[in-house]
């Protein structure tokens, strides 16, 4: 039997600064060099065959770093679809944004449209990347739009359940989260994807971003499928004593 293979896996790209800063360089040139990750990490897991990949990119607590590290980010992305579409259309590879794009430079927006617009016929993998994204801000605005429908009439309160919240957030079609990973040695989920992933399991590496590597993402997979999934549930070794 083949290992089982998480269906959406999120990552939660950390350790950049502190990658640049042990090499006495400025905590953007990490930023740069983290970009490379990202881009095996897409490669990696679409090759395994993961079907949506969640990338953690910025969130909406980032907007409290320095101008100039915020300015840098917003251009990296911008450059980073430009240069990443075409690869995109080779492997079959969807992007979606997830988050306040709305609070992003017209021209980063602009960029990121454009690279939805041109994937959105791919039926490979799902890349999301979470940019400007907090769980508890996803939450507001999908309380919003309840809100707003009951307050129209189209919707009772009672009316409201899982699925209905789950279908007002900001990409509803996104699935529960199986396995989320961190990098860079901290072991919290800084505002990523509450709702997603409240049965996601979890991987934490010591490894700054820029150096997690391909085995290392193959032993986050390894870690993934030795788990035991239950659910609430029990499982079926022990399902048949119920004493
Ligand atoms: C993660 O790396 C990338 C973003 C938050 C954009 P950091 O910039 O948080 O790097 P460290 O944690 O300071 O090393
Ligand atoms: C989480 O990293 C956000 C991203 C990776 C985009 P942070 O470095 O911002 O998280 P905290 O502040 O250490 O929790
Ligand atoms: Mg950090």
């Amino acid at each position: 039997m083949e290992p089982a293979l998480p269906n959406h896996i999120a990552v939660i790209m950390d350790g950049n600064g502190r990658w640049a800063r042990m090499r006495g360089r400025p905590r953007v040139f990490g930023h740069r060099q983290g970009t490379e990750t990202a881009r095996e990490t897409v490669r990696f897991f679409s090759d395994a065959g993961v079907k949506y990949l969640t990338l953690y990119t910025f969130s909406s607590e980032n907007w409290k770093r320095p101008q100039r590290e915020v300015d840098f980010l917003m251009n990296l992305m911008g450059e980073m679809v430009d240069r990443e579409v075409p690869e995109m259309m080779e492997r079959n590879v969807r992007m979606v944004v997830l988050g306040r794009k709305d609070l992003l430079p017209e021209r980063g927006r602009r960029k990121l449209e454009e690279g939805e617009r041109k994937t959105a016929g791919n039926t490979g993998m799902t890349l999301a990347l979470a940019i400007s994204y907090g769980g508890r801000q996803e939450l507001v605005s999908a309380a919003r739009k309840l809100a707003e429908r009951a307050a129209r009439g189209e919707l009772k309160p009672e009316e409201i359940d899982e699925k209905a919240i789950s279908d007002a957030l900001y990409v509803p079609e996104l699935p529960d989260v199986d396995l989320m990973i961190r990098t860079g040695g901290e072991r919290r989920t800084s505002n990523f994807l509450p709702w997603q992933s409240v049965y996601a399991e979890l991987y934490f590496s010591e490894k700054l971003w820029p150096d997690f590597t391909t085995g290392e993402m193959r032993q986050a997979l390894d870690y993934y499928a030795k788990r035991d999934r239950r659910f609430g549930a029990l499982n079926d070794d022990s399902a048949g004593d119920g004493q």
